[in-house]
């Protein structure tokens, strides 16, 4: 199809891991040309699994598709020249390299700005380049501790980190959000521009509904509730385990903190506990009442669902207009057939020359007038030829000797 948003503009991809690769598939997945540069030979290190040598890991195919790749060694002065040429002919450029390694390269924003004035460079760093902790490196845990998230996670006594990675693919889809904003900045203005986004400042914009409780609690530091409700003692807030008992066999039942709502009344009657209910249970007759109370209106959830399985939890009390939900696990969702239908797409199968059928999960916002394709992740330097060759005009010959000097 030929309607894709991003179609027409070209990305030059500098990017690693999971934190920038997952924001230049965002622009492949709209329809933007991503050419991902990567080291001659080795690749990507996120294509290197150590289980599996010699076999493109499943992080990488899951992070990379829709993408164009082509090898080109940066530290090699005729690689370099390469680069330099592909920055006249992008209209983007993003890495998330660590701090200075880029302006190691050569590579600076000047210096992209001097070859394509119009160019947008954006970079991707675990702090911002203009404070104390801009030299310091970043993975994502690092980023969910000093950005709040892990201090209003967990249990009182212990913070727990969270068990996917927020603020890589966060920070890699708000930066490919702020990279739209400039073409289209571009667009209207004219002009091309940096845009950075640290991994810690996108953390502390995600913990914002934390500031809630620091002012309303007189400004004291965040509690940690386990999986109760972070912004106000109420009840019932809880994750339940239910039939058959095993290790994700849980729903989580949340009913409403605010005033007049009828959730708590509506789970009573669900649950065969009238007796429980707002106006005729003293103990009962408010979210925080209940917080006080929680054994009684937990031990009735919890007597309640030793009969029933997440799915059919989840079903009936959603029908009832109580907020549940059951807790899926990675297998729950890739065995899922809803996820895979035709007008929902947010699993898609793919074919990978190593792996063969692989499922993985696709792009969430539907588009009206937009279809998004799915195309597996690129062989290292799979696009060589039509990239060097075809774009930059280099003939089979410079290609063969570029390839024996080792800078492609
Ligand atoms: C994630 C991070 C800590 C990893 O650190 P690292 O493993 O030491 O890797 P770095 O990015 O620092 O270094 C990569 C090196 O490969 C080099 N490199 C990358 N692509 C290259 C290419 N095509 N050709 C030649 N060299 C290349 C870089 O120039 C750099 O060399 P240098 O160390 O001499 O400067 C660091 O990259 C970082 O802080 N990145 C920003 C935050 C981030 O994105 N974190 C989340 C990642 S999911």
């Amino acid at each position: 199809m030929s309607n894709k948003p991003l179609s027409g503009y070209r990305v030059l991809d500098m990017t690693q891991f999971e934190a920038g690769t997952v924001c230049t598939e965002t622009l492949a997945w709209l329809g933007a040309e991503v050419l991902k540069v990567e080291r001659p030979v080795k690749g990507e290190l996120g294509r290197y699994s150590q289980a599996e040598p010699g076999v493109d890991s499943y992080g990488f195919l899951v992070m990379n598709m829709n993408k164009k790749s082509i090898t080109c060694n940066a530290k090699n002065p005729e690689g370099f020249k390469l680069l330099e040429e592909l920055v006249k002919k992008c209209d983007v450029i993003v890495e998330n390299m660590g701090p200075g390694s880029m302006d190691k390269l050569g590579l600076t924003y000047e210096h992209c700005k001097e070859l394509n004035p119009k160019i947008i460079y954006a970079s991707l760093k675990g702090f911002a380049q203009n404070g104390p902790y801009k030299d310091y490196p970043a993975f994502d845990p690092i980023a969910t501790h000093t950005g709040v998230m892990v201090s209003a996670t967990g249990l009182p006594e212990r913070p727990i980190k969270c068990g996917i990675s927020v603020a890589d693919s966060g920070t890699g889809i708000m930066l490919a959000t702020s990279i739209i904003t400039a073409l289209l900045h571009r667009e209207r203005y004219g002009v091309g521009q940096r845009v950075d986004c640290a991994m810690q400042d996108f953390m502390i914009g995600l913990s914002r509904s934390q500031w809630e409780p620091y002012y309303a609690n007189g400004c004291v530091p965040n509690r940690r509730v386990a999986n109760g409700m972070p912004l106000e003692d109420v009840a019932p807030s809880d994750t339940y385990p239910c039939k058959p008992f095993g290790t994700n066999d849980y729903v989580h039942i949340y009913c409403s903190r605010h005033p007049g709502s009828k959730q708590w009344d509506n789970l009573c009657d669900v649950i065969g506990r009238p007796d429980l209910k707002q106006d005729v249970c003293p103990e009962m007759a408010t979210p925080r009442s209940r917080f006080a109370n929680r054994e009684i209106c937990d031990n009735a959830i919890k007597d309640w669902l030793k009969n029933y399985d997440k799915f059919t939890a989840m079903d009936i009390l959603c029908k009832a207009d109580i907020p549940a939900g059951a807790l899926l696990s990675v297998d729950d969702i890739t065995n899922d057939p809803q996820y895979y239908a035709q007008d929902r797409k947010m699993m898609v199968e793919i074919e990978h020359p190593q792996r063969g059928k692989v499922r993985l999960p696709g792009f969430a916002p539907r588009f009206s007038e937009v279809e998004i394709d799915y195309e597996c992740s690129p062989e290292l330097g799979g696009s060589n030829e039509e990239i060097y060759g075809g774009l930059l005009g280099l003939s089979a010959e410079q290609l063969a000797e570029l390839k024996e000097h080792k800078a492609i």
